[in-house]
């Protein structure tokens, strides 16, 4: 474990491209839609399982024990009736990715096969991130040639033990010592200099260019599609500095959502269950070479809940194997907190002192590691373990577990921890308390969790909301009785608007809609048909009905008291008249 010096800043990491897509009218997002299937995309992360017309799986816009998250094949949306999130493939992609509507719709795009138009505006910065992509492509390619040139790297991963096989596999190369080889190659493709810099790999110095990763062992950084985003070097020399250096963010490269290895890592560790949280590129790449396919690490960085979020699409269980120093156990501890937050499981393998993972493995072979892995130790187990203080140690063990979101594991936590200090448990839940409530004081932090938004309106405007969703014959009466300012609910006036004001067709009205409009819409989608839809649109408008003919006399009474107030007896007197016109509709 070192510390990591700063690099440059990520200013570059908000640059959007936009890609002129129109909705709702666009052609491309319909055909789009029509060529993917929901329950295809959405399987690629949550495991769904077939329930009636529908399918159903765990959230993974929140955290649950039992499945309320729902799909349907024959609307092409999803609804999750825990926390109310809903919508089409889009949504799905742009809320589970983190991206823009743009990111989200090119991405689909290519798996449906559909070019989209780009604007000639847009054009430029459209094609940044892929040409960054590419140029990075190049860049392996010629790392890779000069590795396969260099005697001095291969006999440094000789050295290190990392077999051919695992160094075809990892795309491990070599950056050359030349001031700009890197740079003189990618200029030769045609990259820009200013597009070379954008992507970290050159800078100027006092005498021109200069590549930044210089006679460097190379280890190129994968998304999970598998394109090329960053790089890693580590010199080859003891003399040389800083050991490691990994490129700047980039519009490609946010170091806080990339796990190394994750790409290769991914299906063994939905097969095994468990994902190993190494620190280094080469405990990563030991591991992998002794069977331990599922092993990751974070890039230099600390890890961050997005890392969590990104191993919790295939697993729960996160177990830390960190260096065996003290910077180790204490990277342990806080990442372990941070996993925790994510909602992961956390447990950890302590390596005797002075160990990684890498040289562990190296010394003690497979058997020693697996010996290791039957009996990983607790998170509070871990945290006792440390010689310190033990009242600090249980106060430090009790922050990390006062993030656990499930109430369940939390309590679980507690257990151990009160049983490890020999404390009764009830104490242990009074400080917890005490930590929960000074932490919401300090953050104002709100559960994430929305309620169904449904429940929060009046039921018949519930109900009309539904009819107009499924039974758009209907809708030319439903317009003509019922008013826009007949609605209370923000969110189901609204899209009650836009489908008044014509857009009756469901896609087009889902391409516009909101979020909350979104997630309404999904929700009410689920609901089951009516068995006489028009006896539920009669009861429905004469409730509309009914809720107006109020509305009014509560007005009217109100301006009747503000007459008798002011003592204005003609006033009043076509006030009453009024009220009693509208008293006599009754029935009507
Ligand atoms: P370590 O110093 O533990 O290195 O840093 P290591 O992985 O054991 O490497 P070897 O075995 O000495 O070659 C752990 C991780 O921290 C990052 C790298 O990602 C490294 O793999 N790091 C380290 C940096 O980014 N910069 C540095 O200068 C050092
Ligand atoms: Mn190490």
């Amino acid at each position: 474990m070192a510390v990591i010096p700063a690099g440059p800043e990520s200013f570059l990491i908000n640059t959007i491209f936009e890609y002129k897509i129109m909705p709702p009218y666009n052609s491309a997002l319909e055909d789009i839609k029509s060529r993917l299937d929901i329950v295809d995309i959405v399987s690629e992360y949550v495991a769904l399982k077939k329930a009636g017309q529908n399918y159903k799986g765990l959230c993974p816009f929140h955290t649950e024990k039992t499945p309320s998250f729902m799909v349907s094949p024959s609307k092409q949306i999803f609804h999750c009736f825990g926390c109310g999130s809903g919508g089409d493939i889009f949504t799905f992609l742009t809320r589970h990715e983190n991206l823009s509507f743009n990111e989200a719709a090119i991405i689909l795009a290519k798996k449906a096969g559909v070019t989209l138009k780009k604007s000639p505006h847009d054009a430029a910065r459209a094609g940044e991130k892929e040409t960054l992509i590419n140029l990075n492509k190049d860049a392996l390619a010629c790392f890779q040639k000069s590795h396969s040139h260099s005697p001095e790297a291969a006999s440094y991963l000789k050295k290190r033990g990392i077999s051919v096989e695992m160094q075809k596999s990892f795309s491990i190369g070599y950056a050359p010592g030349r001031k700009d080889a890197l740079f003189s190659f990618l200029k030769g493709k045609g990259y820009t200099a200013e597009l070379i810099k954008k992507a970290g790999l050159v800078h100027y110095g006092s005498s021109g260019n200069y590549d930044t990763f210089r006679h460097r062992i190379m280890f190129p950084i994968f998304d999970l599609r598998g394109e090329v985003i960053a790089f890693g070097g580590r010199v080859l020399s003891q003399h040389d500095e800083p050991k490691y250096l990994n490129s700047p963010e980039t519009p490609v490269f946010n170091k806080g959502r990339v796990l190394y290895g994750l790409n290769l890592a991914k299906e063994f560790i939905k097969k095994s269950g468990h994902a190993i949280f190494t620190e280094g590129y080469f405990d990563v790449i030991a591991a992998h070479m002794y069977g331990l396919s599922s092993a990751v690490a974070p890039l230099g960085t600390a890890l961050t809940q997005e890392h969590g979020k990104l191993i919790k699409r295939f697993t729960e269980d996160a177990i830390l194997v960190f260096d065996g120093d003290e910077a180790g156990v204490r990277a342990a501890k806080s990442a372990a907190g941070i996993l925790l937050e994510s909602g992961l499981n956390v447990k950890v393998l302590p390596l005797p002192r002075g160990e990684d993972p890498d040289s562990f493995l190296r010394k003690n072979g497979k058997e020693a590691f697996n010996a290791l892995l039957e009996n990983p130790v607790s998170v509070v187990e871990f945290f006792l373990m440390q010689k310190a203080d033990k009242h600090l140690t249980a106060n430090e063990a009790l922050e990390v577990i006062s993030k656990v979101p499930d109430s369940i594991r939390q309590g679980h936590y507690i257990k151990l921890l009160s049983e490890g200090i020999g404390i009764n448990e009830m104490f242990v839940r009074e400080e917890l308390k005490k930590i929960k409530a000074s932490q919401l004081k300090g953050a104002h932090r709100q559960a994430p969790g929305m309620k169904p938004l449904a429940k929060q309106g009046p039921s018949h405007e519930v109900y009309l909301l539904r009819l107009l969703l499924n039974y758009p014959e209907k809708a030319e009466r439903i317009f003509e009785s019922v008013l826009m300012e007949d609605l209370e609910h923000p969110v189901i006036r609204s899209v009650f608007k836009r489908m008044k004001e014509g857009m009756m067709d469901y896609d087009v009205l889902f391409s516009e809609c909101l979020d909350d409009e979104k997630n309404l819409i999904t929700e009410l989608s689920f609901r089951a048909d009516f068995d006489d839809a028009e006896k539920a649109l009669g009861d429905c408008l004469n409730r509309f009905k009914k809720e107006r003919r109020q509305r009014l006399l509560n007005e009217i009474q109100d301006k009747v008291k503000k007459a008798e107030s002011k003592k204005d007896a003609r006033l009043l007197r076509a006030l009453q008249i009024e009220q009693q016109k509208l008293l006599g509709l009754k029935g009507h």
